[in-house]
């Protein structure tokens, strides 16, 4: 393709995959994207050898990293947030008793604390953690970082610059993408409503071109709602030089969701990806659940503001769900493309039927314009 990204990165096709599992980020970029693998939820230990294994499959291909990063490094100041004396008892008690109510099983005393450390050391939401997993993600040749959680800060965009490391971030609004380029970015990412995970209001089809516009001649990658080649070829047709993915990845063979939450996901329909802060705090969008619906109670607590939401779920809920996989609150981030997806696939069929509908939206748009 005759196209920026495809020349910075050296890919043959500007389809940028986000994921939490190793392996897609290794087939996608063998597939001729950019496999982008996220840093939440890593600790240092785990992510060296995640990043060894994909070292040693990829072929050489390119690949990078996503973080949550804060734009200001001294916002937080300790290694690990004291996470613990901070949720305060009226929510412990509502996830508790909402999940007792359902007849879902506490965790064994035995191995509570075993299990909250462990959540614990999973969770970086300090920067100085996060620098920690870049530097030792750097260590690999990595051809990209992106940042999730505001611009890069000036300390990273030196040590990327450095290395030659193309850096990105995402954006819910112009003026988000427009500090992006003043702090020093190769590309932003245009993530609308429609998005799996965290995202802003404006969807997809308002928000691209007039991120495309705000920081042009920069390149620009849509998000939100990307999962087939007519979709890319919209956003192409806005003025984005690529696409940013993360839903469509869910629902390959190589990804990390279990069975049980796949085939939820293969139920669903669009409108059972949800925009609600009940997950981690922030405005996110994940699959309709019972513990998401339980907030719209009267009588329910506000969610908790970011991080702490996000510890409560995992530490008194999601832990316990999935020890039992009780299906009525199995859940997962996905976007509204939930309803576009129906039967499991591989990461390479996904990447290849992308680009015959890419080519095929285009022969179609042609014959139109004459
Ligand atoms: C399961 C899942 C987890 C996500 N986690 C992160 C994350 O840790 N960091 C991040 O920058 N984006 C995260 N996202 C959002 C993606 O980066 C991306 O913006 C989004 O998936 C694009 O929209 P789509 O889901 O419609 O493809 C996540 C998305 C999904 C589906």
């Amino acid at each position: 393709m005759n196209n920026s990204l495809c020349e910075m990165f050296g890919i043959d096709v500007p389809i940028f995959a986000f994921s939490h599992c190793r392996d897609v980020v290794v087939e996608v970029s063998k597939a001729g994207g950019m496999g982008v693998l996220g840093l939440a939820r890593q600790d240092p230990a785990r992510l060296e050898a995640e990043l060894d294994w994909i070292d040693s499959h990829i072929d050489g291909r390119p690949y990078g990293v996503d973080v949550l990063m804060p734009s200001r490094l001294e916002e937080t100041g300790g290694r690990k947030l004291d996470l613990d004396g901070l949720l305060p008892q009226e929510h412990i008690d509502f996830v508790r008793d909402m999940l007792d109510e359902a007849g879902v099983p506490r965790l064994p005393e035995a191995d509570e604390q075993d299990i909250k450390r462990e959540i614990l050391q999973g969770m970086n939401f300090t920067p100085r953690e996060g620098m920690e997993l870049l530097d030792l993600a750097m260590k690999h040749p990595i051809k990209v970082i992106v940042n999730a959680l505001g611009s890069p800060p000036p300390e990273l965009v030196a040590k990327a610059k450095a290395r030659g490391i193309r850096l990105g971030a995402l954006a819910g609004k112009p003026r988000h993408a427009l500090k992006h380029r003043e702090a020093g970015c190769d590309f932003v990412v245009a993530v609308g409503n429609e998005a799996g995970g965290h995202t802003g209001d404006v969807t997809s089809m308002v928000l691209w071109p007039a991120i495309v516009d705000a920081v042009a001649p920069m390149p620009v990658l849509g998000a939100g709602g990307v999962g087939r080649g007519r979709q890319v070829a919209a956003a192409l047709a806005l003025g984005c030089e690529g696409v940013w993915t993360g839903s469509v990845w869910l629902k390959t063979v190589q990804s990390e969701v279990t069975p049980e939450i796949k085939q939820k996901m293969f139920d669903a329909e669009a409108s059972d990806s949800v925009w609600t802060r009940t997950v981690t705090g922030k405005p996110c969008r994940t699959l309709n659940n019972a513990f998401t619906r339980a907030y719209d109670a009267d009588t329910a607590p506000d969610p908790l503001p970011a991080p702490l939401q996000n510890y409560l779920w995992w530490q008194e809920g999601r832990t316990r769900v999935e020890r039992v996989r009780a299906h009525d609150f199995l859940t997962y981030p996905v976007g509204q493309l939930v309803g576009d997806m129906q039967e499991e696939t591989t990461v390479k069929q996904v990447v290849y039927e992308m680009i015959d509908e890419l080519l095929d939206a285009r022969d179609r748009m042609n014959r139109m314009l004459g």
